[in-house]
């Protein structure tokens, strides 16, 4: 017999998650998805909860794939625009935690601070979902692993090249999503974009990190994200001039030497910049495959957080 899979409590960053918790997101993402393909719907397992959507920043995926993941397992979601909330600046972060903890069953948070969902979490009565930090974006992580697993039918041993920033939150999240599957990372980001050492650290994934294009050599998937992230717009023309060698283009596809090498960004894509239109639309892209897969993952975690579904 398996041994029981202990449940999640929150979904902060992948630093507090075994890699039998996120294999069981996974196995459950499969299931729900088949589920609704199978059926044309899911069973209705959040009847009567309801999901606070807080954002502090921009966002289509996030937003739709959450509220319509909790339409699609028979709940409800609203949504909480930065003006309404002002997330520690109207409200403290512990007060809006315990106030939304009387009158809904989850929070979603998308925000600038990572100590903000981390002092919701702390403060709810009800489990918190990161969305998106400065530091980390779990719930994109997770999406994107489900998507090469689903693509390829592995993950073990297979090898993801990020390219461009190597220190922002989605290159943290994979560096750590990597670990939880036996897949090795390659960070292939200029100087003084390399990821922060603690999170090498802490990431039971293999990591190279380099400057070298080269680093895409022999690649299972090519990884890129914006090369100015949410809340860094100041340094954006400097990023222009350093970040251009590393556009994901044709010559860097060939580059990998891999012809079935699955090209991937977590979107919205700044086109022309880190990557051209001919490969995001080009024949190895999963890029809306990616996107549609937020939908699968995050109801998961719902099920799993909310709808209490064990993990198996
Ligand atoms: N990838 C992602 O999180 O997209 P949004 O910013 O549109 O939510
Ligand atoms: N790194 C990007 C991801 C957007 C989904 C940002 O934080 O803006």
């Amino acid at each position: 017999m398996n041994a029981i899979i202990p449940a999640l409590s929150d979904f902060l960053d992948l630093q507090h998650i075994t890699s039998d918790q996120f294999w069981g997101l996974l196995r459950l993402a499969r299931e729900l998805k088949e589920e609704r393909n199978r059926l044309g719907q899911n069973a209705p397992i959040l009847a009567g909860k309801s999901l606070a959507l807080i954002f502090q920043k921009p966002s289509l995926r996030t937003r739709v794939s959450f509220e319509m993941g909790m339409v699609q397992l028979g709940g409800y979601a609203f949504y909480l625009s930065p003006q309404e909330i002002g997330l520690g600046a109207r409200e403290s972060v512990a007060d809006v935690a315990r106030v939304l903890s009387g009158y809904c069953d989850g929070i979603m948070a998308r925000v600038f601070a990572h100590e903000h969902v981390v002092q919701l979490a702390q403060w709810s009565t009800v489990p918190v979902i990161n969305g998106l930090s400065d530091f980390s974006h779990p719930c994109q992580a997770l999406a994107d692993i489900f998507t090469i697993w689903e693509q390829t039918g592995k993950l073990e041993g297979m090898t993801l090249a990020y390219v461009g920033d190597g220190s922002n939150n989605v290159a943290t999240s994979l560096i750590m999503a990597a670990g939880k599957v036996g897949m090795n990372v390659r960070i292939v980001a200029p100087v003084g974009y390399a990821p922060d050492p603690a999170v090498l650290a802490e990431s039971d994934a293999d990591v190279t990190v380099t400057d070298d294009l080269d680093g895409v050599v022999g690649a299972d998937v090519l990884y890129t994200d914006v090369w100015t992230s949410m809340g860094q717009e100041a340094e954006r023309e400097q990023r222009l001039r350093i970040f251009p060698p590393y556009q994901l283009n044709r010559d860097l596809v060939a580059r990998t030497r891999n012809n079935d090498v699955l090209v991937m960004h977590c979107l919205p894509a700044h086109r022309g910049e880190e990557i051209t239109d001919a490969v995001a639309d080009g024949p190895n892209s999963v890029l809306f495959p990616q996107a549609h897969n937020r939908l699968h993952a995050q109801k998961a975690l719902l099920a799993h957080l909310i709808g209490n579904i064990p993990l198996k």
